[in-house]
C-alpha cells in the first residue's frame, strides 16, 4: 500500500463544500427577501481565499500537481493546467461577489443580482471542479506517483498547515456556526 497523498485533501473539499451549500442556500434566502446579512458573504470571502485558496489550492498547485508534472504530466493543455485555470477563475467570482457585498454593505441598492450571479458562478465552478478532482485527478494521482517522493509530499501538506496553525479549527467552527444559523 503506498503512502496516501490525496485523502487529507479528500477531507478539505468536504469543508468547503458545507460552505458551497451555504452560499446557496443564503443567496436563495436573499433573493426571496429573507436574508439580508452582508457579514455572511464577507465570511465566505474569507473562508474562500484564506482556507480554500492560500490553504488547499496552494497545497494542489505547489506539491499535488508539481508531483504530477514532475511524473509525466505536461504542465499546459492537460488536466492540471484545466484545475489551475478553473482556481484563477473562481479568484474572479469571488472578488465580483466581494465588491457587491462591500457596497449593498455601504447601503447601494441594486446589488443582490450581482453577489447572486458571482456566488452561484463559485458554486457551480467548484462543484465541478471538486468533483473532478475526487473522482479523476485524485485517483489518478494516486496511480501514477511513485512511491519515492510520497513521504516529502505529505510532509509539504504538514508543513503548509504548521505555517497557518488554527487554520482548519478556525474555519472549521465558522462554517460550523452559519451551519447552527440556518437550522435555526
Ligand atoms: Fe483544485
Ligand atoms: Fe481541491
Amino acid at each position: 500500500m503506498k503512502t496516501d497523498v490525496t485523502a487529507v485533501m479528500v477531507e478539505e473539499h468536504k469543508l468547503i463544500l458545507r460552505m458551497i451549500a451555504l452560499v446557496e442556500a443564503n443567496v436563495a434566502r436573499m433573493e426571496a427577501g429573507r436574508f439580508r446579512e452582508w457579514r455572511f458573504f464577507f465570511d465566505a470571502v474569507d473562508f474562500i481565499r484564506n482556507y480554500a485558496d492560500r490553504f488547499h489550492h496552494a497545497k494542489e498547485e505547489d506539491v499535488l500537481f508539481a508531483a504530477l508534472v514532475a511524473n509525466g504530466m505536461p504542465a499546459e493543455n492537460s488536466p492540471v493546467a484545466a484545475m489551475r485555470m478553473a482556481h484563477d477563475q473562481g479568484r474572479n467570482f469571488v472578488r465580483g461577489m466581494e465588491e457587491a457585498a462591500q457596497k449593498a454593505a455601504a447601503g447601494e441598492l441594486g446589488q443582490i443580482p450581482g453577489i447572486a450571479e458571482n456566488a452561484r458562478g463559485y458554486v457551480a465552478l467548484l462543484r465541478d471542479h471538486i468533483d473532478k478532482e475526487d473522482h479523476i485527478l485524485y485517483p489518478l494521482a494516486e496511480r501514477v506517483l511513485p512511491e519515492a517522493g510520497r513521504d516529502r509530499m505529505v510532509a509539504a501538506y504538514a508543513a503548509a498547515a504548521a505555517a497557518m496553525p488554527q487554520l482548519e479549527a478556525k474555519y472549521q467552527t465558522l462554517v460550523a456556526a452559519w451551519e447552527t444559523r440556518e437550522a435555526a
